[in-house]
């Protein structure tokens, strides 16, 4: 066992919650070659950089990110050690190649369905390959072969259950980063899931980039749904949560709607991005729903949990986005009320149709208009903490916080909370009482 962490390996996660569960899988796939996780690429005889195409902001981060790697290469090359550097995630699949060329001194670029190649890419790298880039769709292979290594120490945990896309909205690169849409099979996630709570997680978050058209073979040889998979989950003693992200609209189907009346285990909160409330907007974007048919969702949702939060995502600038387009979003947020949101300005991606577009929003009108949504949202989001000062809830603190004894968690809504004096609740479910509330966290005391 001397060969047993012996290499240190530092994985840098950008992007969506898809991407830190592959970091863990990455990390979990290179243990049993000797590597152990560092926080820093000091040292680092591995570093992955796991990256994000999403918009241009998050891509340069990588390019910048890259720069600062290389110099601790060449440090470490002037000891005579080698550090081998990786590009993976959405950026290495969108491109592959280039990256070989903008970056020589990067070793291997890969995209998000081949890591369980990894250790077969690192030897070819070690044998002398000059570059190695492998931006294969396997995605199935991907699944089969990972291994889930026992080493989750959070009590909570995301699970990736469906991955890909084929919406193809208009703005997005996902459909090209990730390829087409794949279910993970049922019992293979109930698996997973068993595994996870045998070492202590109480919390599973189900991911995918459409969890919600979730459709993998169930035990019973017929496709099911997510609802039909998360009732299955909550029969997993120990497992006291159940969420699930990212949802669309399109897929937001009765029975998933239903579930969150009917088991209690299924958290109170829905994250479903609307990205505009205008519907000429919606359909140049090719959402294929109206900013009508998102509301009566969230209507027959507060009709069997009058209490859900709901969260979204939201595109200012869109090509062609008027202000009165504008106008629309403000109306349907005031409408909707969320709990918390994302909010960004339109970016050009290479490669999608909007980006093509000729009627591009000036980037003032994109700057006023996410600053009035922020503003609006953000008084939305303190208000919805405001309401739940006074209440009881259950609190999962899942880590410490950065003050002597101060832990930290979620409450069912998701909400941030955090909580003085109890350290020994560290890793546990706890009933509190919410006494102050600010704009994105809460305070609570024990009851
Ligand atoms: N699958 C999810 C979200 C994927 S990406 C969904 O269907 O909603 C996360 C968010 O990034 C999107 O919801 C969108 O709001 C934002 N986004 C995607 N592409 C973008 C772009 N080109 N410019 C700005 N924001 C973008
Ligand atoms: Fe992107 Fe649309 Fe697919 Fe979401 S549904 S990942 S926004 S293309
Ligand atoms: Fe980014 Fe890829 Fe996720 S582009 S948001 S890391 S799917």
């Amino acid at each position: 066992m001397s060969m047993l962490n012996s290499k240190k390996i530092h994985i840098k996660t950008y992007g969506c919650q898809m991407n830190v569960y592959d970091t863990e899988r990455m990390a979990d796939v290179m243990a049993p070659h000797g590597y152990r996780t560092i926080d820093t690429p000091e040292g680092a005889d591995l570093v992955i950089l796991n990256t994000c195409h999403i918009r241009e902001k998050a891509e340069d981060k990588v390019y910048s990110d890259l720069g600062r790697v290389r110099a601790e290469k060449d440090r470490l090359a002037k000891e005579g050690k080698r550090m081998i550097l990786a590009v993976g995630g959405c950026v290495g699949q969108a491109q592959g190649a280039e990256i070989m060329a903008r970056a020589p001194y990067v070793d291997m670029v890969f995209g998000p369905q081949t890591y369980h190649r990894l250790p077969e890419m690192l030897a070819r790298v070690e044998r002398g390959e000059r570059s190695v880039v492998d931006v294969d769709f396997p995605v199935v292979e991907k699944f089969d072969t990972l291994p889930r290594q026992n080493t989750h120490e959070s009590p909570s945990a995301f699970l990736s259950v469906q991955e890909g896309c084929d919406k193809f909205c208009t703005f997005c690169v996902v459909p090209y980063t990730r390829g087409a849409e794949y279910s993970r099979k049922a019992a293979d996630v109930i698996e997973e899931a068993k595994a996870l709570v045998q070492q202590g997680v109480m919390e599973i978050t189900l991911l995918g980039q459409n969890v919600n058209a979730y459709h993998g073979a169930g035990m019973d040889g017929a496709d099911w749904s997510l609802a039909r998979l998360m009732k299955e989950l909550a029969k997993i003693d120990g497992l006291e949560r159940i969420r699930y992200t990212t949802s669309h609209p399109r897929d937001m189907s009765d029975d998933l709607i239903a579930i969150h009346g009917e088991e209690k285990k299924v958290m109170p909160y829905l994250h479903l991005p609307v990205q505009a409330g205008s519907d000429a907007v919606l359909k140049r974007m090719n959402r294929h729903h109206t900013a009508a048919s998102y509301v009566e969702i969230i209507e027959k949702l507060r009709a069997v949990r009058p209490d859900i939060a709901i969260s979204g995502d939201f595109i200012v600038g869109f090509p062609g986005e008027t202000e009165e387009d504008f106008c629309a979003t403000m109306a349907l947020v005031e409408t909707v009320g969320y709990s918390s949101a994302y909010s960004f300005k339109y970016s050009i991606r290479p490669g999608t149709p909007a980006g093509e577009a000729t009627d591009q929003v000036p980037e003032e009108d994109k700057t006023r208009r996410l600053a009035l949504l922020q503003g609006l949202l953000g008084r939305q989001q303190f208000a919805f903490n405001r309401s739940t000062v006074g209440m009881e809830m259950d609190v999962l603190f899942d880590r410490v916080g950065k003050y002597e004894g101060q832990i930290l968690g979620k409450s069912p809504y998701l909400q941030s909370v955090h909580l003085l004096g109890h350290p020994e609740l560290a890793g546990k479910i706890a009933r509190v009482k919410i006494v102050e509330a600010r704009e994105s966290s809460l305070k609570a005391e024990l009851v």
